[in-house]
């Protein structure tokens, strides 16, 4: 059901507050939930169609009942979302439905893509995954379980903005953005926390993995999640991360990348800067496979290979500068606050498999790091690059991060095949995992 705004006020306001310069538009869409309580799409699919291509498209007051998957796309379009899209419970419907997203067998419950479109939720707009019953699902325990669907996928979206959404339990990878570029994605605000007392933070539930993606900017993020903040994978190049919170995260996470055997990847030009991580493993850090293919898949076809095994990816990681941190309490476990591994999920028992993979990483930066680390005697870095390309243009610069539990200044840095450290000195080798 569609209906037209009744005021000519209130298409007045919206335009007015356009941050873009999307044209005027006729072509407005109100969006309605029946009044059975039954599933929004088909009304959303139609409003769509009607408005999809140079219009408006409004999501009201109310709470939306999400119960099927959506691949859509609009051009030249403003969504504002005002209230809240509430996805359904019901796990068997999503893994039989869930739509594939062309990377380690991930799937997904929207495929958004467009051109020119301003996605905004003015801090009010709400994307809720109904997360709890996934967590307290048996396939919680499983990693990447066939078919369980990220909350949305920007897929093919061009210049485009999403600004002021909350997104709140999503069921795994809160959003996917991949063959996407030139998007400003500001004020998003994810908590993916599991509801009941002492069950802390689910893993699995990244905030954003960026895939086949250039040109992105994320500012004035906050992220609560038992897994990455904000995850750069495959050909992620120009990406620039600003002004965010973390809480309980895995931190930045470069990578994983070079899962796919023979598959050319990269990771190039990535800056964040005024990052803030509260109770996180890490803060910044990267992770590439091994040269050589190793791991067994969970589900079958049974083999070193995605989804769940890999290695043997060609390409590079170049050019990552990440500035102005403050850590607080971070360095849970085993992690060091940076990092880097060129060994991800592989069989160390072949030998020599940490100095196989042939993925040069260089020219990474961390500078001005302040605050605090959980554990005594812990090392502020573990770089463990191949013996095949050892990492070159490692810098460190300004880190003061302290002991929580007595105040003593860490300084320790682990290194392998780390050529000439800029700004550090190696105080001793990884231990490889
Ligand atoms: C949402 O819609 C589906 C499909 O119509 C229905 O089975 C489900 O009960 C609805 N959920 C709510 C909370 O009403
Ligand atoms: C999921 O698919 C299976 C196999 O086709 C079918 O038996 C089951 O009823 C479906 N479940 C739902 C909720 O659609
Ligand atoms: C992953 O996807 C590939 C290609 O579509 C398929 O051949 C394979 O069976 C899938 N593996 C799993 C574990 O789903
Ligand atoms: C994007 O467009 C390409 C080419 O049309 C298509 O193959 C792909 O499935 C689309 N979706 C995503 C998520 O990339
Ligand atoms: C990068 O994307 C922004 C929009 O976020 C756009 O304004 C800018 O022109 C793009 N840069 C390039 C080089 O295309
Ligand atoms: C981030 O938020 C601040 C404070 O609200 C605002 O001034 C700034 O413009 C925002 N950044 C972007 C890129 O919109
Ligand atoms: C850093 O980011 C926070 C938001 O996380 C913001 O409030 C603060 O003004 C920023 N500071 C600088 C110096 O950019
Ligand atoms: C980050 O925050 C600072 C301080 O509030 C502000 O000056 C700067 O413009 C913000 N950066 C972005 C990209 O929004
Ligand atoms: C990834 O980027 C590299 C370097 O630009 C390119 O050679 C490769 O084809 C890209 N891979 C895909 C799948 O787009
Ligand atoms: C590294 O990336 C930054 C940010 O994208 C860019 O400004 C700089 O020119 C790059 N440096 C090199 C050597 O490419
Ligand atoms: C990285 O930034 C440099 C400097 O701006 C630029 O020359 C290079 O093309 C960028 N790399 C990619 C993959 O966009
Ligand atoms: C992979 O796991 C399957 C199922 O457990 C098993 O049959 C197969 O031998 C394993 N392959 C390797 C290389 O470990």
């Amino acid at each position: 059901m569609l209906t037209r705004p009744s005021t000519f006020a209130f298409a007045l306001a919206a335009l007015q507050s356009l941050v873009t310069a999307l044209p005027p538009r006729s072509n407005v869409c109100n969006v309605e939930q029946p009044e059975d309580g039954s599933d929004a799409v088909p009304n959303i699919l139609a409003a769509i169609d009607e408005c999809g291509t140079d219009g408006q498209i409004i999501f009201g007051k109310t709470t939306y009942n999400i119960s099927s998957v959506m691949n859509t796309y609009l051009s030249n379009v403003e969504v504002d979302v005002q209230g809240t899209l509430q996805w359904s419970t019901n796990i068997d419907h999503w893994l039989n439905t869930s739509l594939p997203v062309g990377y380690q067998n991930q799937s997904t419950v929207w495929i958004f893509g467009g051109d020119n479109v301003w996605l905004h939720g003015g801090g009010i707009g709400t994307f809720n995954g109904s997360g709890q019953v996934w967590y307290e699902s048996i396939i919680a325990f499983f990693d990447n379980y066939p078919r369980r669907p990220h909350q949305i996928t920007f897929g093919n979206l061009t210049n485009s903005q999403v600004t002021g959404l909350n997104f709140y339990q999503s069921q795994m990878w809160t959003m996917s953005i991949i063959n996407s570029s030139n998007l400003l994605l500001d004020s998003i605000t994810i908590n993916n926390s599991d509801s009941r007392p002492g069950h802390g933070y689910p893993q699995n539930t990244d905030g954003a993995d960026t895939l086949f993606s250039n040109n992105l900017t994320f500012t004035n993020w906050t992220v609560t999640s038992g897994d990455d903040a904000i995850s750069c994978k495959a050909n992620s190049t120009n990406i620039h991360i600003e002004n965010c919170t973390f809480h309980y995260t895995n931190g930045l996470a470069m990578g994983s990348i070079a899962q796919y055997n023979n598959n050319f990847e990269i990771i190039e030009n990535v800056t964040a800067r005024n990052i803030t991580f509260y109770d996180s493993t890490q803060a910044a850090y990267l992770k590439t496979w091994a040269g050589i293919p190793s791991g067994n898949n969970t589900y079958g076809p049974y083999g070193p290979y995605p989804p769940n095994a890999g290695g043997g990816g060609l390409g590079y990681i170049k050019n990552l500068t990440f500035t102005d941190f403050t850590v607080s309490n971070i360095g849970q476990g085993k992690f060091a606050p940076f990092s880097i591994t060129q060994c991800y999920f592989a069989n160390e028992s072949i030998p020599n498999i940490c100095d196989s993979s042939t993925m040069q990483i260089s020219d990474v930066r961390w500078e001005n790091v302040k605050g605090t680390v959980k554990n005594t005697g812990k090392d502020v870095g573990s770089f463990q690059c191949s013996g095949e390309v050892p990492c070159t243009g490692i810098e460190v610069r300004d880190v003061q991060v302290t002991s929580v539990e007595d105040g003593s200044v860490l300084g320790g840095y682990l290194c392998s095949n780390v050529s000439s450290p800029v700004g550090f000195e190696c105080t001793g080798v990884t231990s490889q995992t």
